[in-house]
């Protein structure tokens, strides 16, 4: 597409236009709440990247065709980047969800055979087609929440055919793939050892081509921290970046371990305690916060507002999949935020923007609303930004724009 052929996309008349400050990433400390915040305002776009924000006051006439969004009553916020989701699965854990209501604990049911394994079953009995269907599906609530970028991880295939098929779904509907392996231990092998040897072997080579992280479960009942470190190491020898599930449940070394190798983020952490929090804060990790699965399942909070005020980097993420956290938006993840983690809504967007952003490679691309940027905008119908974390629950998502074209059914009245 030549410059200047496709007409420009002007998004005008804006009650309030939001977006993390500066351009470093990830922000930690007290910059994880500072905000440009323009009143009266406009995104011009250019293609797929942002041209220029401004006042009103200060728009000056745009040359050539210009499609434009009505802004009136509505306020912008960068498009929210999901870092960590469990997307790719088949069928669903309903019946689950009604055994917890009357008692059953997530781990005994994934002891019992429950759990991450009922969804292997029924991921392993859907066909590739299948899989990329669910995952379309999947990405389409994604997008009507108002997020514009999705990570999302394999792991309900754990053998080779399914784990691949569930990469290339993925990377079919637009995801940035994550292979996590090492998820659980599958009924055909006795033992996590084995297991991870096939994996490796097995699995490795073709997941690494399709793949840009690794990521594995450290908890009781599913890898140690020794089985961590060997799968994320011949992870990263094969070219992948590295994540980790970490301290959901217990503390079983996941912060220690993350420190060592150096991943990118170490995520749920609603059983850190208080050295976990000084270590991270002291590291390049990134703590990625889940409320929404610790609410799902009942589970205490992770220690955020600490993590934050000891100057860790944090995001926010809402682990949508089928046991732990069967949601998928990001505006009720930031109400959680601001009501369960103590984060102010300016630190909850900030979280769910560019550290987000930064946790998956792309800050300098995504994240903000700013010159040069990726033209990923999201509209709310709402006379302050700050209802995307107030209005709980609400569908207050009146538009997307994803890299410069306004998405979905969501189209602004104004638009042309
Ligand atoms: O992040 N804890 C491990 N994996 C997912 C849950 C997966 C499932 O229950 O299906 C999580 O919570
Ligand atoms: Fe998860």
């Amino acid at each position: 597409m030549s410059r200047g052929a496709a007409p420009r996309l002007l998004i005008r008349d804006l009650e309030q236009l939001v977006t993390p400050a500066g351009t470093a990433a990830p922000l930690r400390g007290r910059a994880l709440g500072d905000l440009d915040w323009l009143d009266d305002a406009f995104v011009l776009c250019d293609g797929p990247t942002v041209e220029a924000v401004g006042r009103m006051r200060d728009l000056r006439p745009v040359d050539g065709d210009v499609v434009e969004v009505d802004g009136r009553g509505r306020c912008a916020v960068p498009g929210l980047v999901d870092c960590h989701t469990h997307a790719c699965f088949a069928g669903d854990r309903v019946e689950e969800f009604a055994l917890r209501a009357s008692g059953a604990s997530y781990e005994e049911l994934h002891a019992a055979g429950g759990g991450i394994l009922s969804t292997v079953a029924a991921t392993r009995a859907a066909g590739e087609r299948e899989l990329a269907a669910a995952v379309r599906t999947h990405a389409g609530w994604m997008l009507r929440a108002g997020t514009t970028t999705f990570e999302a991880k394999s792991g309900y295939g754990l053998d080779r055919d399914t784990e691949l098929a569930s990469l290339r779904a993925i990377g079919a509907s637009g995801g940035i793939a994550t292979w996590l392996g090492a998820h659980a231990v599958p009924p055909e092998f006795d033992d996590a050892e084995a297991y991870l040897e096939f994996t490796l072997r097995e699995v490795l080579p073709d997941a690494a081509q399709l793949a840009e992280f690794a990521d594995v479960f450290l908890e009781r009942g599913a890898f140690d921290a020794d089985q961590a470190r060997r799968y994320l190491q011949a992870c990263r020898d094969a070219g992948l970046a590295l994540r980790l599930h970490g301290d959901q449940f217990t503390e079983a070394g996941a912060i220690p371990l993350a420190i060592e190798l150096g991943v990118r983020s170490v995520d749920h952490l609603e059983a850190t305690g208080a050295a976990g929090v000084r270590a991270l804060a002291r590291s390049d990790v990134v703590g990625v916060l889940l409320p929404a699965s610790a609410l799902f399942l009942d589970r205490p909070m992770a220690p955020a507002r600490a993590l934050v005020d000891a100057g860790a980097a944090v995001a926010l993420a809402t682990d949508f999949n089928p046991g732990s956290a069967f949601c998928e938006s990001l505006p009720l993840v930031c109400s959680l935020a601001c009501t369960q983690l103590r984060l102010s809504p300016a630190e909850a967007l900030a979280a769910c923007t560019v550290n987000a952003a930064h946790v998956l490679d792309r800050a300098s691309r995504i994240g903000r609303i700013a010159p040069g940027y990726q033209a990923d905008v999201v509209l709310l119908d709402a006379p302050d930004w700050r209802y995307l974390a107030y209005h709980l629950g609400a569908d207050l998502i009146a538009g997307v724009v994803r890299r410069g074209e306004v998405v979905g059914d969501v189209v602004s009245p104004g638009a042309s």
